[in-house]
């Protein structure tokens, strides 16, 4: 697979802001039409056009993502500059850096402007090596571009440099170390977007495990990857039952990062890997049916993770764990009515082929219990009931641990990743009863995505959460969550859960100081 790769070159520099030698400059502006940190005076010091009188006369007048391109000069030591509106002073937030940012390069590239400072200072309120972080997120998120299908020609030049202008006083370590985090984490979203782009017939369970295998030998991971055939030898019926109907074999992947020592902490994530869902059997409607490519997402977004918590070192153990299949009606397929033996003591009746996703994760849900995870985390494009109670820019989770959600949900906070916790209340039980086994896979229409969630906990015997990502992995139409994080692209994969999984796991470290009996009493809170 030849990947879509962003490489963008970070330098640090400590001078006054009328000693800078640029292409272009960056500059943040509120909507009250201040500048900070007295770079406005800076600026009418250099710019031949008065941007004070700009802001007087309403030209600039600071709304979030407004942008203003003024040409300096060929002989200016700064030639363009580019202002970009940070809306309501009250009302600045972290993502609010990602966002310009990215609207900044993006407008510069149509420009075959290539290299870009920026004034760090100008962003206040966090200190410069989270704006930094933030500013190489957005930038590198957002001039990711999906070309690998595409002959025709690309009118927007590639992005290649930044350069942060910071006070001769700040610490240049700690904001080396931002830009770091910001490249690592962004490298793995868009890693995770390239996998999830991928269509079906170039994203098969085998190429799914091929990418995985390279993404390991890159980042030194240990990796286990079973066919066919190891699978029945362990008797995954869960997996074995949704890919009998295709002529692609499944895979069960495992990837281990030892970041701790053996008797330390340990994570695992698990991904749902359908890399393709026509729904089987119970086949789904033609007019869905193509968007289904993405049903590997929860699995890009894991080996994505994976990638971000080798690069940073987190010293924690994490396993991630993929199971991938296809999911096609065919002569051999499972049908509805089957009784399925999962992996495990349990039996399935399968209602509806099309709920292949929980089937696939209960197996690996409980590999992980074997494996001695201290918590579990998995992430499925599960469920379009999820989809239709929280929409395309908040993710479903749920958890039987209120401490490891609150977790979670303080890790997507911090990069802009929402969610909501949906409940696993004992009532949904009769949803899934099941006459002739211990469950059925299906609970029908209402709260689905909940009783996926409850089909999900009877594979666990010890804290979990589970992410519900069919709404947030994709985008289908303009102008949707691109509105609102223009570092997103327009259309296709998102990379979402990609930020949220390797923070949690560098938080789960902090909390319980590394020590595995802390974790485990922490989680029952
Ligand atoms: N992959 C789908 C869920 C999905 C729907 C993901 C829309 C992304 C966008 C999943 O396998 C599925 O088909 N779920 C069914 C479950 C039902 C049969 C209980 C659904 O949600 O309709
Ligand atoms: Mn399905
Ligand atoms: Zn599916």
């Amino acid at each position: 697979m030849r990947l879509n790769e962003v490489k963008i070159e970070t330098r640090i520099e400590k001078c006054d802001l009328k000693a800078l030698k640029a292409s272009a400059l960056l500059v943040g502006v509120f909507n009250d039409g201040e500048i900070e940190a007295g770079l406005l005076d800076d600026l009418e010091a250099i710019s031949p056009i008065s941007i004070r009188a700009m802001i007087d006369a309403k030209e600039i007048r600071g709304e979030f993502k407004e942008y203003t391109l003024l040409h300096l000069g060929q002989n200016n030591p700064i030639k363009h500059l580019i202002l970009m509106g940070l809306g309501r002073r009250s009302d600045f937030y972290l993502d609010k850096i990602r966002s310009v940012s990215a609207r900044a390069v993006r407008t510069l590239r149509k420009a075959h402007i290539t290299k870009m400072a920026v004034a760090v200072n100008s962003f206040p309120g966090f200190s410069p090596d989270i704006v930094t972080q933030a500013i190489v997120e957005g930038t590198m998120m957002g001039t990711y571009r999906a070309t690998r299908f595409t002959f025709r020609e690309d009118h927007r030049a590639t992005f290649e440099s930044l350069t942060f202008l910071v006070d001769p006083d700040a610490d240049e370590k700690e904001i080396a170390l931002g830009a770091h985090e910001g490249a690592v984490l962004a490298n793995a979203v868009n890693l995770c977007r390239d996998l999830a782009n991928e269509p079906g017939n170039s994203m098969t369970p085998t190429l799914l495990a091929e990418e995985a295998k390279r993404v390991a030998a890159e980042n030194n991971l240990e990796i286990t990857v079973w066919g066919r055939k190891e699978i029945a030898e362990r008797e995954m019926g869960g997996i074995l039952a949704v890919s009998q109907g295709s002529r692609e074999e499944p895979r069960f992947i495992v990837m281990r990062h030892h970041g701790a020592g053996p008797k330390g902490p340990t994570l695992a994530l698990v991904g749902k890997g359908i890399t393709f869902d026509s729904g089987g059997i119970s086949i789904k409607p033609a007019e869905r049916m193509a968007a289904m490519k993405y049903d590997m997402a929860g699995a890009a977004a894991v080996i994505a993770a994976m990638q971000a918590i080798a690069k940073l070192e987190i010293p924690l153990n994490v396993m991630g764990i993929i199971p991938s299949s296809e999911n096609l009606p065919d002569g051999k397929a499972y049908k509805p009515g089957d009784v399925i033996k999962m992996y495990g003591p349990k039996y399935v009746e399968v209602v509806n082929t099309d709920a292949e996703g929980r089937m696939i994760l209960a197996d690996a849900l409980h590999y992980a219990c074997t494996q001695e995870a201290d918590c579990i985390i998995d992430v499925a494009t599960l469920t379009g009931g999820c989809v239709i109670a929280l929409g395309t820019m908040v993710t479903g989770i749920m958890s039987n641990s209120d401490w490891l959600c609150r977790q979670i949900i303080d890790a997507g906070i911090s990069h802009e990743e929402k969610m909501w916790r949906l409940p696993l209340f004992p009532e949904y039980d009769i949803q899934i009863r099941s006459n002739v086994a211990d469950i059925t896979n299906s609970g029908g229409r209402p709260a689905s995505a909940s009783t996926a969630g409850k089909f999900l906990q009877e594979f666990v015997d010890r804290p979990w959460a589970h992410l519900d990502i069919a709404g947030t992995a994709w985008i289908e139409e303009d102008n949707s969550q691109y509105f609102h994080q223009p570092y997103l692209p327009k259309k296709g994969a998102t990379g979402w859960g990609v930020r949220t999984l390797t923070i949690v796991a560098q938080m789960l470290v902090d909390a319980c100081e590394g020590d595995a009996a802390k974790l485990r009493e922490l989680l029952q809170a």
